[in-house]
Order: C-alpha cells, then sequence, then structure tokens
C-alpha cells in the first residue's frame, strides 16, 4: 500500500515510521509511505500556509493552495482522502481494517484552527478523528492511523494470526495474558493457562474477554 502524508512538521511524523515494525514493513516494500511538507507547496518568499479567518474570530486557517496543490499532485483514481480533524468520524479497528484495503491514502494533518472549508467540499473523503480531544497539530494523529493501518497489512505482523486476535478485532477487548516465569514476586498464574488443555484455554480467554470488555468497555457489547 502507499501512503503520502501532507504536514507542516514533517519531523513529527518521521520519529514513529523509523521504528520497529513501521520501519520494517517499508523496508519489506508492504508499505510505502512518504512525509510531504505543505510549505514545499507554496510560492512565496516567506513560504506562507496560514491566514485569518474571514469574519474575524481567534487563531489561524490553513489555505487551501498549498493542500489543493499537493493533494492534485499526488492523487490517482483509486487514492482516498482523509483529513486530521477533531471534528472527523472516530477511529475504530474497523476504519483501519477498511483504510488497510485500499492501495493509496493521502493523509491530510490539519494545524491551526483548521483548514479552510473547501478543502473538505472538493478535496476529502474521510474526515478522522482519534479521539475527544484536541492536539497541536495534526501529524501525531496521522502516525496513529498509519500505525494501526500498517500493521494490518498482509505479511508486516511476524505471526500471520497476530492481528487477528487484537482488541477489537472481535469486538471485544483481549483478556489477561501472562508470560514466564510461572510465579514472580508471589504472584501466579492461572492454572489453567499451564494446563496444556487447548480447548479450556480458549473458553477461559473468550470469558476474560467477555468481563472485561462488560467491566471496562460496555459500550462495545451494545
Ligand atoms: N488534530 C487535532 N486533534 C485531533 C484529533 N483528536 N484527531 C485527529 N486530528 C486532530
Amino acid at each position: 500500500m502507499e501512503i503520502d502524508v501532507l504536514t507542516l512538521f514533517p519531523r513529527i511524523f518521521e520519529g514513529p515510521l523509523e521504528e520497529s515494525i513501521l520501519k520494517r514493513a517499508q523496508e519489506s516494500g508492504r508499505a510505502q509511505i512518504r512525509v510531504h511538507n505543505l510549505r514545499d507547496y507554496t510560492h512565496d518568499k516567506h513560504r506562507v500556509v496560514d491566514d485569518r479567518p474571514y469574519g474575524g474570530g481567534p487563531g489561524m486557517l490553513m489555505k487551501p493552495e498549498p493542500i489543493f496543490e499537493a493533494v492534485e499532485k499526488l492523487q490517482r483514481p483509486d487514492s482516498c482522502v482523509v483529513l486530521m480533524t477533531p471534528q472527523g468520524t472516530p477511529f475504530t479497528q474497523a476504519c483501519a481494517q477498511e483504510f488497510a484495503q485500499k492501495p493509496h491514502l493521502i493523509i491530510i494533518c490539519g494545524h491551526y484552527e483548521g483548514v479552510d472549508e473547501r478543502v473538505r467540499e472538493a478535496l476529502v473523503h474521510e474526515e478522522i478523528s482519534i479521539g475527544d480531544y484536541v492536539l497541536t497539530n495534526g501529524a501525531l494523529a496521522a502516525a496513529v492511523v498509519v500505525d494501526a493501518v500498517v500493521r494490518l497489512l498482509p505479511g508486516v505482523l511476524g505471526h500471520e494470526d497476530s492481528a487477528a486476535d487484537d482488541s477489537f478485532a472481535s469486538g471485544l477487548i483481549e483478556g489477561p495474558q501472562y508470560t514466564r516465569p510461572p510465579e514472580f514476586r508471589g504472584m501466579g498464574v492461572p492454572e489453567v493457562l499451564l494446563s496444556g488443555d487447548h480447548g479450556a484455554v480458549a473458553k477461559w480467554r473468550a470469558e476474560q474477554s467477555w468481563s472485561r470488555t462488560k467491566q471496562r468497555r460496555p459500550d462495545l457489547l451494545k
């Protein structure tokens, strides 16, 4: 899959791309991720990307021209253009799975008070929020989306089915997990996990997943 990210702060985005699974996904060619500085799409001496809102009010808005120029240069008939904004649809695992099917994402990172509305009207297919809080800009939010999407691409996670048991993949959150040693500072491991009885382990995990979801995220059971 190919992903182009448009941001005013490419360096914020670059850190997450250079570590671990995202790094390997790029090295293996499973994900091609390019980060573009929107200032490179300006043509004035001061490389201005923002301006005051018509009608007054606090803060600055991102100007439409650099965003239009960048998207029009990068987009193809199969591109999905995503705008990161706190006003967007909440990002979920289902949304990550949907994006992982797309051949090409263009992700626009908002900044300041937001973007000129004509960007939404003419360019954007999906507006996405990563949660009900406001970040200083969309680059961190875009990094979250890219991470959640790229790990779902075929072959990216070492163990082919490890994304299948993720929290949310089944609609529930995962239950507790243990590794060695079997006793640590007086704390043991549930007997069933040491029993070697795969059926009993599966049943125990399903029950734990259900009760943890009921306790912590009853909204998921509705
Ligand atoms: N930009 C600022 N806050 C954001 C959020 N919560 N989600 C997506 N983009 C954002």
